[in-house]
């Protein structure tokens, strides 16, 4: 790669250890990837944040350690639990250590303690064509695809070293010629009473992201009214069941105005359609509980809004959650905050809902879970339930897992696509 002079100055280690280390893996990354050169990034989202293994703590220790500092604005990823309530959620110790232990090296770098997957409606936000490096799938989608940022889908410890340096090597989605679409997928015989249903934007974006795979593809057919909620849960479904990082959503996303203008004015190299059969199977790939409850309901996966949050006390509004299920909801500490000041937070505690924030129902200290089947509005959490936790899931809209959790017994609204 051809490195500037101020580069080759970092890599004699003019600027401490840290960033030596950093800016040599950047280079490694770039020479693999045929990059010519560094580009710089005006924020980074580390996704580096969950406690997997020491390997990664003992990174982010060294890093700081060594006077690693961000080099530009900086977002956390969640922790795996909640930071601020770990008492009242029973995480054992030697967790909590660890992510105590990860929660100050990243403090010391100056990243700012976000803590939220969403990062995109409550945290360091890009504008169209900025250049940035981001962690997490869903983050990801949504910063290419929604807000038409540029990002590839920077993993684990590759995005501590962009904060370092502020800067990423010149390659992938980061280059126009990258973003075209190669792949149409239409919706065939989706009508405006299934779009009513707010549970079948995820169910497209997983179907979306298994036939998506890695390319960048286009999908028509979406309405214009689609919420930005709606969109955070495509995005989130596509980059679990795919490794989606960008797509277009013609006539939505602010590179697909046209079809013409996201295929670069070319011909698709593949068409698929997405139709009713495909939504009802997909659904089945989604539920795998077998029985007719589930302890568990589970939403904020991402991160809830403040609108979910107004949609979700709607709902429970004048009801319980009943006796043998627990409801939990995820999101960051500044809706928290805004839900905590209006009354929304009280309004869900006497329902018997609990709020956490800074975590993953994902990452949950499972040694701690006695459940025996979840709920959930998400389909990325549905989707990788079993395989994290050993827990059968059950992906429904938020009113049926409201419904659910009220019963106390599985309940299943009708859906239009379910009507053949
Ligand atoms: Fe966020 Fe964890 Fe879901 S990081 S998107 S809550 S799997």
């Amino acid at each position: 790669m051809r490195l500037t002079d101020e580069e080759k100055r970092i890599l004699d280690g003019k600027q401490g250890e840290a960033a030596r280390i950093a800016l040599a893996v950047l280079v490694d990354l770039g020479e693999l990837f045929g990059a010519e050169e560094l580009m710089t990034v005006s924020q980074v989202h580390i996704d580096a944040t969950l406690y997997m293994v020491d390997a990664g703590l003992e990174f982010a220790e060294k890093m700081a350690d060594l006077g690693g500092k961000v080099a530009v604005p900086t977002s956390l990823n969640p922790s795996s639990i909640d930071l601020q309530r770990w008492k009242a959620y029973r995480v054992p110790s030697e967790v909590l250590s660890k992510h105590k232990r990860l929660e100050k090296a990243y403090l010391k770098m100056k990243a700012a303690p976000t803590w939220t997957c969403a990062p995109y409606q409550h945290g360091i936000i890009p504008r169209f064509g900025e250049q940035i490096a981001w962690g997490e799938s869903n983050a990801i989608a949504f910063a290419n695809s929604i807000i038409g940022a540029r990002t590839n889908r920077y993993a684990d410890l590759m995005d501590i070293c962009a904060a370092i340096i502020g800067k990423v090597p010149k390659f992938g989605l980061h280059l126009t010629e990258n973003r075209k679409a190669k792949m149409l997928i239409r919706l065939k015989e989706i009508t405006t009473q299934m779009f009513e249903n707010e549970a079948i934007y995820p169910l497209l974006g997983y179907l979306f992201g298994e036939l998506a795979g890695d390319q960048v593809a286009a999908l028509t057919g979406i309405p214009q009214d689609v919420k930005i909620d709606s969109l955070k849960g495509f995005c989130a479904a596509a980059a679990s069941s795919g490794a989606v990082g960008l797509f277009h959503m013609v006539e939505i996303t602010p590179e697909a105005q046209t079809l013409e203008m996201c295929l670069h004015g070319k011909t698709p190299a593949n068409v698929y359609e997405i139709t009713p059969k495909l939504i009802r199977k997909a659904e089945e790939r989604l539920w795998t509980v077998k029985s007719d409850t589930a302890d568990l309901v589970v939403v904020g996966c991402p991160h809830y809004s403040p609108a979910e949050f107004v949609r979700l006390v709607q709902l429970i509004k004048g009801k319980k959650v009943h006796s043998s299920v627990i409801f939990w909801v995820f999101t960051n500490r500044s809706v928290y905050a805004w839900i905590k000041e209006n009354g929304i937070l009280a309004d869900l505690t006497d329902a018997g809902i609990t709020v956490f924030t800074d975590g993953c129902p994902l990452q949950y200290p499972k040694e701690t879970w006695h459940f025996t089947a979840a709920m959930t509005d998400s389909a990325k959490f549905a989707n990788y339930c079993f395989s994290q936790s050993g827990l059968d899931a059950a992906y429904a809209s938020l009113k049926d897992c409201v419904e659910t959790a009220v019963r106390g017994k599985i309940y299943r609204g009708e859906a239009p696509w379910r009507k053949k």
